[in-house]
């Protein structure tokens, strides 16, 4: 036994953590406390609600300011939420207890150590399945109008539904998770803290989720220095890199537009399936618009050297794979058979070698994790708290 050769102090201070830890996750209901501060990045207003300060808020929005800008405002954001709803909804999205089996949470497919995504080509829910698509990470979320890559759903709250209700993914039913978030003691607490009002309900259960996910934002990374006038905060070939980005050769800016990186418009690339796999219909699922076939949410590239595989099935392995994919041909990749309305942005731009190398730099200068929340010690059903893929994190970093 390995343990046996530790020295006895350090043994010591091993099982004393443990206790500490186990006490932690058996408290009594009383002893949990929602923060009543808002997350890095969001200040209390006098409402005391919170809400996103960021230097892009000065600028002037997008409409008619064209796309070229550094200095654009930023889409309507999600916010005005209390500290304590965003709190709790930070240790609902930990927690396991929130799907059928007590298997799965938010954070199984979403980790923040892989930028909210899972590091797989397609997740895998409860039982072992593994789903349709891949998890995008959940960065700037509170940002977006629309949400799953084909654009499905209309609101954070909305989308929600669809995990933690599908078969495949946390396989709950509303009944079950009300019944068994209303079981935990410590639950009701909370909830009475972040809705002064009870019992437990799922609109409540609903906004807090959306609450914690709003206050994911990442806003501060180098590329942002630069935007906002720090020369110095980009290296020259990240620099380089932004400028083939911002070509109209490229034309990456067209679709993925500062500040958040997305128009969050729906386009049809004719992006390739993993082998076996055959054609993802993409947004005409959702809108019957045949037009769409194919099509997806444009995705914000902010954190994106965190996320790979990329794409909605994780057909990429790698970021340099995937800007290379804009360089092969336009709708090189489309299955014989198939006609896709094909985005006319979607072109023959010859990059050369070196220009995907510095757009790939330039892509890693939009990290930025500064705001990251806390994984939670423990969570109020005493379950533990999912965040288990380290394994994957050296796996798939670049
Ligand atoms: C089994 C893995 C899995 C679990 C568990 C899971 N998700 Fe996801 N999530 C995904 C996948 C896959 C997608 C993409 C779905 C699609 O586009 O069809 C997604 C998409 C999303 C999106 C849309 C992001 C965007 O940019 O459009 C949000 C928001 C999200 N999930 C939040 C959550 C929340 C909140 C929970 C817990 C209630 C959760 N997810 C649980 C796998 C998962
Ligand atoms: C016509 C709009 C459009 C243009 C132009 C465009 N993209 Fe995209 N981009 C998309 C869409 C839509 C997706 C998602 C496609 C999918 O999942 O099949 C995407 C996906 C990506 C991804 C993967 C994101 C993820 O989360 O997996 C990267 C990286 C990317 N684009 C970089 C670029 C670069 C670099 C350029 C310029 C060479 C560029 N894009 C040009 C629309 C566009």
């Amino acid at each position: 036994m390995r343990l046996l050769t530790l020295p006895h102090a350090l043994l010591m201070a091993l099982v004393l953590a443990m206790a500490v830890m186990a006490t932690d996750s058996r408290a009594g209901s009383s002893q949990w406390r929602l923060s009543s501060y808002c997350p890095a990045g969001f200040a209390l207003d006098e409402d005391k609600r919170c809400r996103l300060r960021s230097l892009y808020r000065s600028y002037s929005s997008l409409q008619n300011a064209g796309v070229g800008g550094l200095q654009t405002g930023l889409p309507p954001v999600r916010d005005g939420f209390t500290a304590q709803q965003i709190d709790l909804g930070r240790l609902l999205f930990f927690d396991p207890l929130l799907s059928a089996d007590g298997s799965i949470a938010c954070a199984s497919c979403h980790n923040p150590e892989l930028g909210f995504a899972d590091g797989r080509g397609r997740s895998v829910g409860i039982g072992g399945q593994q789903v349709k698509r891949s998890a995008p990470g959940l960065w700037n979320v509170g940002l977006q109008q629309r949400f799953k890559w084909d654009g499905g759903a209309a609101s954070l709250e909305q989308q929600m539904l669809g995990p933690l209700y599908a078969e495949d993914e946390m396989g709950n039913e509303p009944a079950q998770l009300l019944a068994s978030l209303r079981g935990v003691p410590a639950y009701v607490h909370l909830f009475e803290q972040a809705f002064a009002e009870g019992p437990i309900s799922l609109e409540q259960i609903y906004t807090a989720i959306a609450a914690f996910e709003a206050s994911l934002i990442s806003l501060n990374s180098r590329y942002d220095l630069y935007a906002h006038g720090f020369h110095e905060a980009l290296t020259e070939p990240e620099i380089e890199g932004l400028n083939v980005f911002r070509s109209f050769v490229a034309r990456c800016a067209e679709c993925h537009t500062p500040p958040l990186f997305s128009n969050q418009q729906i386009a049809v690339l004719g992006t390739p399936e993993p082998a076996g796999l055959t054609l993802d219909i993409g947004a005409e699922g959702p809108s019957g618009d045949p037009s769409q076939r194919a099509g997806f949410k444009v995705p914000s590239l902010r954190n994106i050297a965190l996320t790979a595989p990329y794409m909605h099935s994780g057909r990429f392995d790698s970021l340099r794979e995937t800007v290379e994919f804009y360089t092969l041909g336009r709708g090189h990749a489309v299955p014989e058979g198939e006609t896709l309305n094909l985005h006319w942005h979607i072109w023959e731009p010859k990059l050369t070698d070196a220009e995907l190398d510095r757009l790939v730099d330039f892509l890693h200068s939009l990290t930025d994790e500064s705001y990251k929340p806390q994984v939670p010690r423990a969570v109020p059903s005493g379950m533990t708290p999912v965040n288990n893929k380290f394994e994957l994190v050296q796996e798939n970093r670049e």
